[in-house]
């Protein structure tokens, strides 16, 4: 059932706050602000490194995974599209753990990365939106997103979801590790239980994002940028637009902007710049500079302080709310969303189901 929306997309789009609020609860304890029990198979404090999995969507959360693992833990995290995963014979060790995402539980690639890791006699986690999933039953914990049904092919509250579930077990294996000290773990989950509130406050932009994606539609090819996090992010919104409205993009750090794609900028490529205002904002502010020297158009992604200070003409600039670090993947997802999702109504294609695609990939 659609409720109200149009689409099951634009449902899924509005049910984040709701289903980001759900999944953080089953992770962390809002109000004495640490991490919630859990019995994992494994002990962060004792591996070396973390392996993860996925495919689309669900690997660029992963991606972002790797990024809060690092930082917040200081573990090292491999990561790979499942397909590359499964025949790459990496060398793994049975002393380690290994992620799966997956919204369906069900990917054929993903489930044959899981089969070789347990071969490998490695410790799994399913990070599994459905409970009854092949994934879930092959692994030694199930950590689940609670996003409820995602039906739309375009993953939204499940990509939050599970970067929801990713954030919330960096902060555990932080303070496992004695990297995150129990002060710190309380600011961390206090960040995190904003999360939902933010969400909401995002969704209200729907007017101005609608009519920056009717500006989009008109083009051919877009290019996203970003730098950290907002590097898979910048890879996420690419793939949202062109598998839904069919418009050409490309997702890149915007460091590598001059290693290549700055050769297609014109007035005719929109740049969506994905860029709050963090320690390394001007950075970005320079490749932003780069763009608009060769006549590309800039719609920026920022909060308040960015939109102060960058000194560049922008095309359009969506100021969102000023959001703690650990958030700000989970924030700036939905902007990101809803850009495509307007964009494909305005090219007028099938929404919820994409021509070539299907909801879950279960043959290789
Ligand atoms: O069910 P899964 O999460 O394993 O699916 C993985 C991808 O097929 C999926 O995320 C796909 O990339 C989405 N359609 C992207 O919106």
């Amino acid at each position: 059932d659609k409720g109200n929306r149009r689409h099951f997309m634009e449902k899924e789009i509005h049910e984040q706050p709701e289903v980001i609020s759900h999944t953080l609860a089953h992770y962390v304890d809002f109000v004495s602000g640490v991490s919630k029990p859990l019995d994992l198979p494994f002990d962060f404090a004792r591996i070396g490194r973390l392996a993860i999995s996925a495919c689309g969507t669900a690997y660029l959360a992963g991606l972002i995974g790797k990024y809060w693992f690092e930082r917040y833990a200081r573990l090292p995290v491999d990561i790979d599209v499942a397909s590359e995963f499964r025949y790459r014979e990496m060398p793994l060790s049975a002393n380690d753990a290994a992620f799966f995402i997956s919204q369906s539980g069900e990917t054929a690639d993903t489930l044959a990365s899981l089969r070789y890791c347990r071969k490998a006699g490695m410790k799994i986690g399913a990070v599994v939106n459905v409970r009854e999933s092949t994934m879930a039953r092959e692994s030694d914990v199930v950590l689940p997103t609670l996003a409820g049904p995602e039906i739309g092919v375009a993953s939204t509250k499940a990509f939050t979801c599970q970067l929801s579930v990713l954030a919330s077990l960096a902060v555990r294996a932080g303070v496992a590790r004695g990297v995150i000290s129990r002060e710190q773990e309380k600011t961390l989950v206090r960040a995190l239980s904003e999360a939902p509130r933010y969400a909401n406050q995002v969704l209200k932009l729907e007017e101005q994002i609608e009519r920056i994606a009717r500006e989009l539609s008109r083009y051919k090819d877009v290019l996203y940028l970003g730098r950290d996090t907002n590097f898979p992010l910048a890879m996420e919104g690419a793939l949202k637009l062109k598998e839904i409205s069919y418009i050409h993009a490309e997702g890149y750090a915007a460091g590598e902007l001059k290693h290549g794609p700055i050769a297609l900028i014109d007035e005719n490529m929109p740049v969506i710049v994905i860029a709050p205002h963090d320690r390394i904002f001007e950075k970005t502010v320079s490749n932003m500079q780069e763009v608009a020297a060769r006549g590309g158009k800039i719609i920026l992604i920022t909060d308040a302080k960015g939109a102060a200070q960058v000194s560049v003409k922008t095309m359009e600039t969506i100021i969102l709310p000023d959001v703690p670090e650990i958030i700000s993947p989970i924030i700036y997802a939905l902007p990101i969303q809803m850009l495509a999702y307007f964009a494909a109504v305005f090219m007028g294609t099938d929404v919820d189901q994409p021509r070539n695609l299907a909801k879950s990939v279960t043959v290789e």
